[in-house]
């Protein structure tokens, strides 16, 4: 069944969230935007990166390609988005895939599991969960590791969930490299001075989405948001600046960045679905293969990004490769406060809401402080 045709006003961005999210039949996927494959509609332009922002050793050393050699899109009517294909290097996504799952998730890190169990318990996510998933499936249901139960984690100010604020009191450092990498995406998309003081890291599942909403909780937003994806594709839908303009549906791929910026920093978006591989990975034994003697890599070794000797070991990547079988990490990062700001003396309460109700829409972001992405399990 082909996308339904909906009509601005009739709440065309709810409509296509469950078409895409709809399991039996299964959405046809026809008018889904692929960036990996270039221009593909005259909706889809070419974008211009500032590509002496970054020099190549800077690049590098990030695990990303020569800014000259990015593949950067926009699209009509959404001034200020900008997608970058698979910026990364060969063998470096494994790299940062291992920080997601491995070194972000631990404390002083914020992550859904807090919430219901005690520091102890989600002490190390990845030591806990790291022999059960590199063991091969044994047939029988196993109880799922604290990985496979992670749907979020938070760095640097850390997201309240339950009042959409950040706070002066709640923050923690923010990951030196992490920075680093958004800085120079940042300065690439025309943002040289952008400060990366907050990271929201979703953890999707097969059969998790994660409801239509906009980022408007950061205190200066004439800052980007940046957004990072690893492992299985996803079907994103970017919308306008209220809750009813019909979406664009395209595809995320492993290794694909985007930009939202200027107009479009405040447009609604969502992830219906997450797909599954075959067909062909996006990522894996592609661009998310170790790259093991990788010629594309050269610079310090294989796979290996800045301050890393030899890229991402067997054992660990035995346990992120399984894990990236059936899941999707997102890394969003955003500056929270602008030069000199400071957060007001008083915390505010809700934001004001959009239009309430319904599935996939209503709430800023329909995801809870146990439940982080949905999931139709959960
Ligand atoms: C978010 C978000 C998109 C994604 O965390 O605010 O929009 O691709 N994430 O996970
Ligand atoms: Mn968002």
């Amino acid at each position: 069944m082909a996308a339904p045709m909906v009509e601005r006003g009739e709440d065309a961005f709810r409509t296509l969230f469950k078409f895409y999210r709809r399991k039996h039949p299964p959405p046809d996927l026809s008018n889904v935007l692929d960036f990996s494959k270039g221009i593909v509609c005259d909706k889809v332009l070419s974008t211009n990166l500032e590509v002496s922002a970054v020099s190549d050793g800077e690049a590098s050393r990030a695990g990303l390609r020569p800014v000259r050699d990015w593949r950067a899109f926009g699209l009509q009517g959404c001034p200020g988005f900008i997608f970058i294909a698979n910026p990364f290097l060969r063998g470096s996504q494994p790299h940062w895939l291992r920080r997601c799952l491995k070194t972000y998730t631990q404390k002083p890190n914020v992550c859904n599991l807090d919430m219901h169990m005690s520091p102890n318990e989600t002490d190390d996510i990845w030591g806990k969960s790291a022999d059960t998933l590199r063991r091969a499936p044994c047939g029988k249901k196993e109880p799922k590791t604290l990985l496979e139960k992670l749907r979020w984690v938070t760095l640097g100010y850390h997201y309240n969930w339950n009042t959409k604020t950040y706070s002066a009191e709640h923050h923690t450092p923010f990951p030196a490299d992490l920075q680093r990498l958004s800085g120079l995406v940042a300065a690439a998309a025309g943002f040289p001075s952008f400060n990366a003081e907050a990271g929201i890291l979703n953890y999707y599942r097969s059969d998790s989405s994660l409801g239509i909403h906009v980022d408007e909780s950061e205190l200066d937003l004439s800052r980007p948001l940046l957004s990072f994806c690893f492992g299985q594709s996803a079907i994103f839908l970017l919308g306008g600046p209220r809750r009813e303009d019909p979406p664009t549906a395209m595809y995320m791929h492993s290794g694909d960045v985007m930009v939202m910026s200027g107009q479009s920093r405040l447009l609604y978006h969502a992830v219906p679905r997450i797909l599954q591989d075959p067909p062909p990975p996006c990522g894996l034994g592609t661009s998310l293969s170790r790259g093991q003697g990788s010629p594309e890599r050269g610079v310090s070794g294989e796979g290996g990004v800045d301050g890393e000797e030899g890229g991402v070991g067997g054992e660990d990547w035995a346990v992120c490769s399984r894990y990236i079988q059936s899941s999707r990490v997102n890394m969003t990062v955003r500056q929270v406060l602008g030069p000199g700001q400071s957060f007001p003396g008083v915390p505010k309460g809700s934001a004001p809401d959009a239009e309430g109700g319904g599935e996939g829409g209503g709430q800023k972001r329909r995801r809870s402080s146990s439940g982080g992405t949905e999931s139709s399990d959960t």
